[in-house]
């Protein structure tokens, strides 16, 4: 048994997170852009699978390279970013692609929402007429036949009255059926994996469960992978079957969620999870992790200026992700295997 500020983890730790050939299987992903005092490195070596029809939720603070993460795999870090590793979707490695081969994976077989649709969309094209040109391209469908899909994928997540909805602007839908929207042309190529980045941040709480209940639906019908991606741990809990937690663009911990809540062990996962509200009691507890992510260290464990545990050790080396339990990763020197 190893214990680490009263996390306990041994027998009976849950199986892998993964147990199939994984959909997607990225292994050392970098991502880097060029600054004057030499090169930023904002994502440094992530590892990580999603298995079919399986839902990974990545957490961490702004800035951390959740997004970043999600435009390496879509082919879209612009800015003269680099992208370093392999990314290995459905046997292909998509960090070998070009720009052509991209545009057949893109919206097709990987599709991305974002928590702000309106970006995401054309403010002067009615939803319904966005959803069939999308099927027009990349479905080649005739434009009858892509508008009846468009007001069926409308229908299919929930947007009542979907034939009327299908003529209104981007602006004259609510925030949550915009969001539906969204995910209806994000849906209609049946893409395999579904990057979804923070996509109910902007939401009401009730609107926000009702989103989560669709993806998980849909989901299910499909056998749709999905890439989960917030900075609010209580939202990804609802939807993941494993959690990465990413801190100044490294991994620090990974695990099946059940796991990651039974034993957080990462002192950095384990001040996210005081942070949750308590729901036993009605108020929401105040604990704030003390301090910023910094990325002017050299050396060392990225989390020690805000960790209570962080020695010498911990400020000379940095800790690498270890699997310290079965399916268990966390990079932290307190924590051994
Ligand atoms: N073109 C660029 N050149 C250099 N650094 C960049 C560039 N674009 C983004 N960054 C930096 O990359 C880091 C990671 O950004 P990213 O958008 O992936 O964070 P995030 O985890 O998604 O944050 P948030 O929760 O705020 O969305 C940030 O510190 C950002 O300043
Ligand atoms: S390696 Fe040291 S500083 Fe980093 S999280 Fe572990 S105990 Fe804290
Ligand atoms: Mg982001």
């Amino acid at each position: 048994m190893l214990h680490v500020n009263g996390a306990v983890v041994g027998d009976g730790a849950a199986s892998t997170a993964e147990s199939s050939t994984p959909l997607l299987d990225v292994q050392d992903l970098k991502v880097s852009f060029p600054g004057p005092q030499g090169a930023a490195q904002i994502v440094r070596g992530l590892s990580y699978s999603i298995a079919r029809g399986k839902t990974l939720g990545i957490v961490g603070e702004s800035g951390c390279g959740k997004t970043m993460t999600s435009l390496a795999l879509l082919g879209l870090v612009a800015g003269g970013g680099k992208v370093d590793g392999t990314i290995d979707f459905n046997g292909r490695d998509l960090a070998k692609f070009t720009q052509r081969e991209w545009q057949q994976v893109r919206g097709r077989e990987i599709a991305m929402i974002f928590q702000e649709p309106m970006t995401a969309m054309n403010p002067v094209m009615p939803v319904g007429r966005q959803i069939a040109e999308v099927l027009v391209k990349h479905e080649k469908l005739r434009k009858g036949a892509a508008h009846g899909r468009a007001v069926d994928l409308l229908a299919q997540v929930g947007i009542p009255s979907p034939a009327r909805r299908a003529e209104d602007y981007p602006h004259q839908l609510s925030g949550g059926m915009r969001q539906r929207a969204m995910i209806a042309m994000a849906l209609a190529c049946r893409p395999q994996l579904l990057i979804a980045d923070e996509p109910t941040t902007a939401l009401d709480v009730t609107i926000q469960a009702q989103i989560l209940d669709l993806m998980l639906t849909l989901q299910d019908d499909a056998q749709m992978s999905i890439q989960f991606i917030s900075h609010n741990l209580a939202v990804i809990s609802e939807i993941a079957d494993s959690i990465m937690v990413m801190y100044a663009g490294t991994a620090v911990e990974y695990t099946p969620a059940d796991e990651l809540f039974a034993n957080p062990l990462h002192p950095y996962t384990q001040g996210l999870i005081q942070t949750l509200p308590d729901p036993d009691k009605r108020v929401e507890r105040l604990y704030v992790i003390p301090g910023r992510v910094t990325s002017d260290i050299a050396a060392g464990c990225r989390f020690a200026r805000r960790c209570p545990f962080a020695d010498d050790g911990c400020r000379q080396l940095e800790p690498e992700l270890l699997e310290v339990a079965p399916g268990h990763k966390v990079a932290c020197h307190k924590v051994k295997p």
